[in-house]
């Protein structure tokens, strides 16, 4: 048997390989990859050389009460973690520097300390008077939480351990030096470890632990996508910079829906929270605009409405402009062939511009008909009318197809003041008077009907 006594990772996106390259064939990315102890060498060889230790087996039934979860009062917080915070769980919370991370993990430590966990806030980027600072303006001095600025590894697991807590923070995993790991701070190997150590910490003392990762411009954990399979949850907060609202988005959920939003505003005062995500996405609009389609979606539980834009111009280049912002741009480029190729409505010499108002993401692929809805009305100059919402999933054939969640869907449309909906003919609806409905079969009789051609 061949005894491998190094194994090779790439730095960028943490693909395992069994020797070095000069390029990572999984990321593409060029001197990335670095030689690595292996974390274990497993039984050895022969299992029977060394015999472990037998584990106890229980049934599914247990007289063990169910674990009360933790709110922290701070609703979208909890709606994101799935209904409150689970004891022992371990949480990734990743996001783009500068999004407000430490401000919304600052915030939140407060409010679990201050419906009686004891939660602690491990900073490895600020000190703690800095940490004190924040808290201060954030109004969070009289919070009974603690601090701690430290990076090493063993000596926060240490602190833990006599401490306790039933929260942990640890601002950020990327900050984190395990002695018994040579690489750097930063590193796949040190970010792993270190991970792999508070998160098997977690499990052992109950304590949950909430580590915090910077994320690269593809929207990858910086290095270690490693770290997303070891924690129980891994929550994204994404914005855009210019904007001040602020999404936590749960993309994955061991103890909750996934998909599952929480919104927040920036303010001056740190994150506040926003009840009414609909209202205030919709809240930038004037009059009515070619280009603008109101996209009655859901998100997780939660049904919201958002503002899809659309600007379609000449274009000088010989490839046109295809600049798409919060949206799929895959998806978007196949709603264009689709409308072209169905409805023969050519894009070919035009710009086309698209983003969701308030720097929102959409996901959802029941998007499609607001956004050939915007393209369309941008392209004809023609604005849809203002009490009008839409959804459903357009097929390659240019067919429409029924999303699910329509009655929540109508109904936050109708809470926000709008009478019309344009729907996939097959949609089936139950009980819901006091909105219109239009049902259309594809997009060449959506075309037909609100743009008067097809
Ligand atoms: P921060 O939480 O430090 O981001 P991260 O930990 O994700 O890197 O937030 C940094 C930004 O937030 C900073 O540019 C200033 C802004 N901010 C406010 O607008 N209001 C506030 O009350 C606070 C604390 C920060
Ligand atoms: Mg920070």
């Amino acid at each position: 048997m061949v005894k491998s006594s190094s194994a090779f990772t790439c730095t960028a996106c943490g693909a395992a390989h069994k020797k070095w390259a000069g390029r990572c064939d999984a990321c593409g990315a060029w001197n990335t990859i670095i030689e690595e102890a292996p974390l274990s060498r497993g039984p050895g060889r022969g299992l029977g050389a060394a015999k472990g230790r037998s584990i106890a087996l229980a049934g599914l039934t247990s007289d063990e009460p169910a674990l009360p979860r933790a709110q922290s009062r701070m609703a979208e917080l909890d709606r994101v973690l799935g209904g409150g915070l689970v004891p022992g769980s371990a949480i990734l919370v990743g996001g783009d520097p500068g999004i407000g991370k430490s401000t919304l993990l600052l915030q939140a430590a407060a409010a679990f300390a201050r419906v009686g966990l004891n939660a602690v806030y491990i900073s490895g980027e600020e000190a703690s008077a800095q940490v004190r600072m924040r808290a201060r303006r954030l109004g969070l001095s009289d919070a009974p939480m603690r601090l701690g600025a430290e990076t090493n590894l063993r000596d926060i697991l240490t602190t833990l351990d006599q401490e306790r807590p039933d929260l942990a923070i640890i601002d950020s995993v990327q900050t984190l030096w395990a002695d018994h790991v040579e690489a750097a701070p930063g590193s796949v190997a040190q970010v792993r470890a270190a991970a792999h150590e508070l998160v098997t910490f977690a499990k052992r003392r109950g304590v949950a632990v909430i580590l915090v990762g910077h994320v690269t411009k593809d929207g990858q954990i910086a290095g270690p996508r490693v770290v997303e399979h070891m924690v129980d949850t891994v929550l994204y907060f994404e914005g855009e910079r210019g904007h001040q609202f602020r999404i936590l988005r749960s993309v994955k959920n061991r103890f909750g829906p996934a998909d599952e939003i929480g919104v927040f505003e920036m303010t001056g005062a740190g994150l506040a929270e926003v009840a009414n995500p609909s209202a205030l996405f919709l809240s930038e609009r004037g009059q009515p605009v070619p280009g603008s389609a109101v996209f009655a979606g859901i998100e997780g539980t939660r049904p919201v409405l958002t503002e899809i834009q659309a600007l379609v111009a000449p274009s000088t280049l010989a490839s046109p402009r295809r600049t798409v912002v919060g949206l799929d741009s895959g998806r978007v480029s196949t709603i264009i062939a689709v409308l072209e190729a169905r409805c023969g409505i050519p894009f070919a010499g035009l710009d086309v511009f698209l983003n969701v108002a308030g720097g929102m993401r959409v996901n959802e692929p029941a998007a499609d008909l607001a956004i050939a809805g915007a393209l369309l009305s941008a392209r004809e100059d023609s604005a849809f009318p203002p009490e009008a919402v839409l959804f459903g999933e357009i097929s390659l054939s240019g067919a429409l197809r029924p999303v699910a969640g329509v009655e929540n869907r109508l109904k936050e449309a109708q809470k926000l003041g709008f009478s019309q909906a344009i729907i996939p003919e097959g949609q089936k609806v139950e009980g819901l008077d006091g909105i219109s409905v239009m049902r259309i079969a594809d997009l060449t009789g959506f075309v037909g009907e609100l743009f008067g051609a097809g």
